[in-house]
């Protein structure tokens, strides 16, 4: 089967013969480690993206050379696709995906991917392993698009070919439980002028060894803070965060370009100022978290991300202690995000920012 995207792209479309579909089992998804039955794969090379194709899933064979592996000249997004009451598929804001990809691609030195081409790649995508999309309360069909860069050449320079990939997981919960969160001060994520603000993959291949320090120590992320002042919240890695002090919700500004620009936290935003909660976006010391937990106003804090989507913060740990949150059920802020968010997912609210696309 072929498919015309605006006479420019041309999808091949090979439809697996077998799925494995039915050896999985939805009630008990882990996130990230089961696979759906195809993948989409695209080359860009003579200045163009071409060689399109949705195939069954497979191994990719690279010349040890390939750049990306050495150099990290790699980007990638993460988005949903959600069933909603009536089993209708659609897929969760992938315009800001894609916006937010192609400003990862211009950091990077990486071609712009053509809306066309991303959006008709993830929608026969999700179309045809439509039937992987979880149907259960927390279930969703996250979709991986990563972009790297394939020239055989040792020497440093950006490359002149890239491989796009698109895959897909059913997946449940991100975290089962309360996350705990890590601050500390050596180690830093990102800083003004870097790639902190883009979906890098290296971004990420730096966090994974203070990481590993503190998974051992008990906590499942780094809290990261900034690498000028070593003092201002950032993000979490995996998630934006939000802190609520008395009434206020504050989440950080971004603008300085070492957070990622979260799509769930700009739905939570979003959410919030139509409710009329007061939502300031401003920095945010350790030591005003600190005092505000000391104070007994810390009412909430929570990460939101496309993986995690509202994930309420358990612990916060700092040098040699421990600070504890109130328990989940008394947080009415992310408990109320998160519901909004399921209800526009699931179609029990309507969709009136216009989020949710159908397949
Ligand atoms: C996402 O939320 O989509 C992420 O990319 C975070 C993580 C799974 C790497």
């Amino acid at each position: 089967m072929k498919e015309t995207i605006n006479k420019t792209y041309e999808i091949d479309i090979q439809v697996s013969p077998v799925s494995s579909v039915n050896t999985v089992d939805f009630e008990n998804l882990s996130f990230g480690k089961i696979f759906t039955d195809h993948m989409f794969e695209a080359n860009y090379r003579d200045g163009r993206w071409q060689d399109c194709t949705i195939k069954p899933l497979t191994t990719l064979q690279l010349h040890p050379a390939t750049s990306a592996l050495h150099y990290g000249q790699a980007v990638f997004e993460g988005m949903k696709a959600f069933n909603n009451l009536e089993g209708k598929p659609r897929i969760f804001r992938p315009d800001m995906n894609l916006k937010r990809l192609n400003q990862s691609c211009e950091r990077m030195a990486i071609p712009e991917v053509p809306e066309e081409l991303f959006m008709d790649a993830i929608f026969n995508l999700v179309r045809i392993d439509a039937n992987w999309i979880p149907d259960t309360n927390d279930g969703s069909l996250y979709i991986r698009p990563l972009i790297f860069a394939t020239d055989d050449f040792v020497g440093i320079k950006p490359s002149d070919t890239f491989k796009l990939i698109i895959f897909c997981c059913p997946v449940s919960k991100y975290y089962q439980k309360p996350v705990r969160v890590y601050i500390q001060e050596e180690y830093i994520r990102a800083f003004p002028g870097g790639t902190g603000g883009v979906k890098a993959a290296g971004n990420y291949g730096a966090t994974m060894m203070p990481l590993r320090t503190i998974r051992e120590k008990g906590y499942d992320q780094m809290l990261w803070i900034d690498g000028v002042t070593h003092n201002r919240l950032q993000e979490i890695g995996t998630m934006n965060v939000f802190v609520q002090i008395g009434d206020a919700v504050i989440t950080i500004p971004t603008d300085e370009g070492t957070i990622l620009e979260g799509i769930t936290r700009d739905s939570c935003i979003e959410l919030l100022k139509e409710a009329g909660y007061p939502v300031e976006i401003r920095d945010v010391t350790i030591q005003e978290l600190l005092n505000a937990h000391k104070a007994g106003i810390l009412a909430d804090a929570f990460g939101t991300g496309t993986a995690a989507t509202v994930a309420p913060i358990g612990t916060i740990g700092y040098k040699d202690n421990n600070y504890e949150l109130p328990p989940v059920e008394t947080r009415k802020m992310s408990n109320w995000l998160k519901q909004e968010m399921w209800e526009i997912r699931k179609g029990v609210k309507e969709d009136r920012f216009g989020w949710m696309w159908e397949v």
